[in-house]
């Protein structure tokens, strides 16, 4: 039973008032809490900006890697869209009795790997060239990369085995507060609606996870499930733990924005590149006061192909 780390979307996430007038927080990973937390969760691996929101991911799952009822003794898993691996990495490292292959469009996974762990160059939007069942195919963080989700779904049943589960993992860029104060963020607002519209446009969409259980269910899997949490985007809350997701979401968000917005906004709506700078300039000082209570909503989305299905 993953025991999950961050509030449901129900959850009062209390605000540290304190925190409200002082403007002068860490956000570096140096920070004391930020890194103990992150070796008691991730013990094997150098902490790498890049993969900050696997760490992210994990804390939220209070360590574990997926919520899918899969069991103990997975005999193959498939990581889709796998970038750095890491996901990959660690499910092979803890389940040294598993074959986990992992596939992206690019080759920039180490070649240093547990013997149990695959990497091919591969687009999954393509027919997959696996001959062998799995037990779990697993996706994060796949918004914007994907066309045409009935398909990968569909796809993801015929290489599933009687049983085995398709778990989706997402953390959304939109912005929500409880309290109202995220409509002060106004340049993060306009960054949501640019993205919104110019990954539409482009034929990627990045808010597409609550149209997912539906569309499981089409693809023909059972028990489909939907849990979402919700994830301070900055260190604003009372609750130390709730602070410390906050402050590692912060360092994410800083680090990923310009690689979110620049070649959409440029390529696809025609903005000038020093636009889009300034609009980041402004969402990055939004971020950063602790006086805006934002949070995003992470979700979690698995579904079963039934026992009596058979793979033909
Ligand atoms: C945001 S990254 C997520 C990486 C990884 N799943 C994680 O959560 O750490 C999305 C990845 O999907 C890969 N990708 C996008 N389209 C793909 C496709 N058609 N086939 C395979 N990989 C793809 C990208 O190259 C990128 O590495």
């Amino acid at each position: 039973m993953v025991d999950i780390a961050a509030p449901d979307l129900h959850a009062h996430i209390e605000a540290d008032d304190a925190s409200d007038i002082d403007s002068a927080f860490g956000t570096s990973i140096e920070d004391g809490s930020f890194t103990t937390s992150i070796t008691s969760s991730v013990k094997n691996y150098t902490l790498k900006l890049t993969d900050q929101s696997h760490h992210i991911f994990r804390l939220i799952l209070g360590g574990a890697l997926y919520l899918s009822p899969i069991g103990n003794a997975p005999q193959s898993v498939l990581d889709l869209g796998t970038g750095t691996g890491i996901w990959a990495i660690e499910f092979a490292d803890e389940h040294p009795e598993t074959r986990v292959v992992g596939n992206d469009l690019s080759p920039i996974q180490p070649t240093w790997v547990p013997p149990n762990c695959t990497f091919f160059v591969d687009d999954f939007d393509k027919e997959w060239p696996y001959n062998t069942p799995f037990d779990l195919v697993h996706g994060r963080e796949l918004e914007g990369s994907v066309g045409d989700f009935d398909r990968l779904f569909q796809q993801a049943y015929e290489h599933l085995k009687p049983g085995g589960y398709l778990e989706m993992q997402t953390m959304e860029i939109f912005f929500y507060s409880d309290d109202g104060t995220h409509e002060k963020a106004i340049n993060c607002l306009e960054i949501n609606r640019l993205a919104r519209e110019a990954s539409a446009k482009f034929g990627k969409d990045i808010h597409t996870v609550n149209t997912w259980t539906d569309r499981m269910e089409k693809a023909g899997f059972k028990n489909v499930k939907q849990v979402t949490r919700k994830l301070p985007i900055s260190p604003w809350p009372k609750d130390p733990k709730m602070k410390e997701l906050g402050r590692f979401q912060l360092a994410n968000m800083l680090e990923a924005l310009d690689s979110y917005t620049l070649s959409l906004f440029t390529r696809v709506l025609g903005w000038k590149k020093e636009e889009v700078q300034v609009l980041n300039a402004g969402a990055r000082s939004e971020l950063k006061d602790r006086s805006i209570h934002m949070y995003c909503k992470v979700h979690f989305v698995y579904g079963q192909k039934p026992e009596s299905s058979r793979n033909d």
